[in-house]
């Protein structure tokens, strides 16, 4: 196991966000996370990485107890996480915004010179166009600024990519090619973690799934598994969901 999330609960004052969530994560595998909205999905990837402490439980990497190290050092450890609302620095180009990640991230100490190719070279994996490597990221539209955003994540060289709802506002089709670009980041050896609204997507992509609802986790499997469970159907998706 790459990741094990064991017994985590987390209040925010009177609110139980996560409950006693139990979950873990395969070495190259593609774990979705669904469930309705305020299910406690975001605040268990927060959790993992580093954003909140957990009021109870343990969350461990690579067999490292890694629950109150700080985000800085999760992030050195190798788990990136890209966020359901960024908050990025509008001025910034997106090639700069890259190489912040490239230079403070997992393990190694590129010069600004490296850190710059290391950029550029994350956003042309992920499709980002090289016209606009120098334009302020005020002024990309959403599926660039989700590119960069990805492109973030990665130059920290992770091993562990956590997503939150990275394709919500892309087209079909800009979907579909998110979906390929996932398989292949996995492909190259890197486990993922994302949240999904968009079923098609999710049931398209993931290995396994879980299921939170109410901060509680109500079902965990196969997607044909998860898409037939008569909780998950009265919980989150109405009806069965037909792979
Ligand atoms: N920082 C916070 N302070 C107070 N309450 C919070 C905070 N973050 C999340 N919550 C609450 O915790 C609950 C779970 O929120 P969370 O964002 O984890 O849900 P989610 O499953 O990601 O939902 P969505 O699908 O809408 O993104 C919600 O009731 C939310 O209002
Ligand atoms: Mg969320």
């Amino acid at each position: 196991m790459v990741l094990e999330v064991k017994n985590v609960t987390k209040h925010f004052g009177g609110l139980v966000a996560v409950k006693d969530v139990t979950v873990s994560v395969r070495k190259g595998e593609i774990l979705g996370l669904v469930g309705p909205n305020g299910a406690g999905k975001s605040t268990l990837l927060n959790i993992i990485s580093g954003v909140y402490k957990p009021n109870n439980g343990e969350v461990f990497f690579n067999n490292e107890n890694i629950t109150s190290l700080s985000l800085n050092s999760i992030c050195k450890k190798g788990i990136a996480k890209t966020f359901q609302h960024p908050q990025s620095f509008p001025g910034l180009c997106a090639c700069e915004g890259v190489m912040i990640s490239a230079l403070h991230g997992n393990g190694h100490k590129p010069s600004l010179k490296e850190a710059r190719h290391e950029a550029k070279e994350c956003l042309s994996k992920v499709g980002f166009p090289e016209s606009k490597l120098n334009v302020p990221l005020k002024n990309l539209n959403t599926i660039e600024l989700r590119r960069t955003q990805l492109a973030r994540a990665l130059a920290s060289r992770p091993d562990l990519l956590l997503l939150d709802e990275l394709t919500t506002g892309l087209t079909p089709t800009e979907g579909e090619e998110a979906i390929r670009l996932i398989r292949q980041i996995r492909d190259e050896g890197i486990t993922i973690m994302m949240i999904e609204h968009v079923m098609r997507i999710i049931m398209n992509v993931s290995d396994r799934i879980v299921v939170l609802d109410n901060g509680e986790k109500i079902a965990e499997g196969s997607p044909k598994e998860v898409g037939s469970d008569e909780r998950v159907i009265s919980s989150y998706l109405g009806e069965k969901y037909h792979i």
